[in-house]
């Protein structure tokens, strides 16, 4: 049975729980910190009456234009899939990239639960995970308003999901809320990945799972200079799953196409 977004949710400013107090408007209960309904999401990023945070680096600059988020699924992220993982590597078709999440989560019709499409982009995983688990609530967080605008549209009609706006960087839901996160092709643009794996950690129950995919350095690429200018950052392979394991993580598990590469890893 898909539960309230409000029972999931924790302020991002003091923990608090959240109630929701309008149709226009979220709650905390102990700091009373405000969270506009924009667009069909909760803002758990802009207050009311203050400026909002700006784009931080040249590619999120990009996940917040209108232009780029409408090509994003048909050409943006296909585009850019085949230019990291190098071309003349095969990439997966989006179905059968869902269907490695999908195996490694283990999401079925009899799986109740909360689960979460971190950064959710368009909302591509996000409506799937939805239609994987239709007794399940699903959340899609991302910290762009076009993005989570995309995701709307793409979820219309799912009843089981709930968008929020939000920041990995504090991510606004109590600990241990989640049977699974999934968080693809989003880890490059995130100043701190090894922060990102430990709010992920923290929000997953025991026996969760979190899966993820982004770019692997090679021998051409990850300059600095090419990070500052784009914000795009790859992952060295080869320490990550010591990163994952000294966050607490066990059971890493990978899959490579090219400079592509998916991972799963479990919570004990
Ligand atoms: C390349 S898109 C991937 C979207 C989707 N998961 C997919 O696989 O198609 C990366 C997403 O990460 C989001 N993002 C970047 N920085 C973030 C942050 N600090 N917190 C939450 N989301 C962030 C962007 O807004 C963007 O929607």
């Amino acid at each position: 049975m898909a539960v309230n977004v409000s029972e999931l949710l924790a302020c991002p400013q003091c923990k608090g729980a959240i109630r929701r107090q309008s149709d226009q408007a979220y709650v905390c209960t102990e700091c009373s910190r405000l969270s506009p309904v924009v667009d069909g999401f909760v803002d758990m990023i802009r207050e009311p009456g203050k400026p909002d945070p700006a784009a931080p680096t040249t590619a999120q600059k990009m996940m917040e234009s209108k232009l780029y988020v409408s090509l994003y699924e048909a050409v943006g992220r296909p585009f850019f899939a085949r230019l990291f993982a190098g071309f003349g590597n095969a990439i997966p078709s989006y179905a059968e990239e869902f269907r490695i999440y999908s195996d490694w989560l283990k999401l079925d019709e009899s799986r109740g639960g909360a689960w979460l499409d971190l950064s959710c982009g368009g909302g591509y995983f996000t409506d799937k995970m939805a239609g994987a688990v239709p007794e399940a609530t699903v959340v899609g967080l991302d910290i762009s308003e076009e993005m989570l605008r995309s995701a709307r549209k793409e979820t219309v009609g799912r009843t089981n999901v709930s968008l929020v706006r939000g920041d990995v960087r504090g991510l606004p839901f109590a600990d241990e809320t989640f049977d699974g996160v999934n968080n693809p092709g989003s880890l490059h643009l995130y100043a701190d990945p090894a922060a990102a794996y430990r709010e992920v950690f923290r929000l997953l129950k025991p026996g969760g799972v979190y899966t993820a995919s982004t770019f692997a350095i090679n021998e051409r690429t990850s300059s600095r200079l090419g990070v500052k200018a784009t914000g795009i950052r790859r992952t060295d392979l080869s320490a990550l799953p010591g990163e994952l394991e000294k966050t607490g993580f066990v059971n890493y598990r990978l899959v490579k196409f090219g400079s592509i590469f998916a991972f799963a890893v479990t919570k004990p």
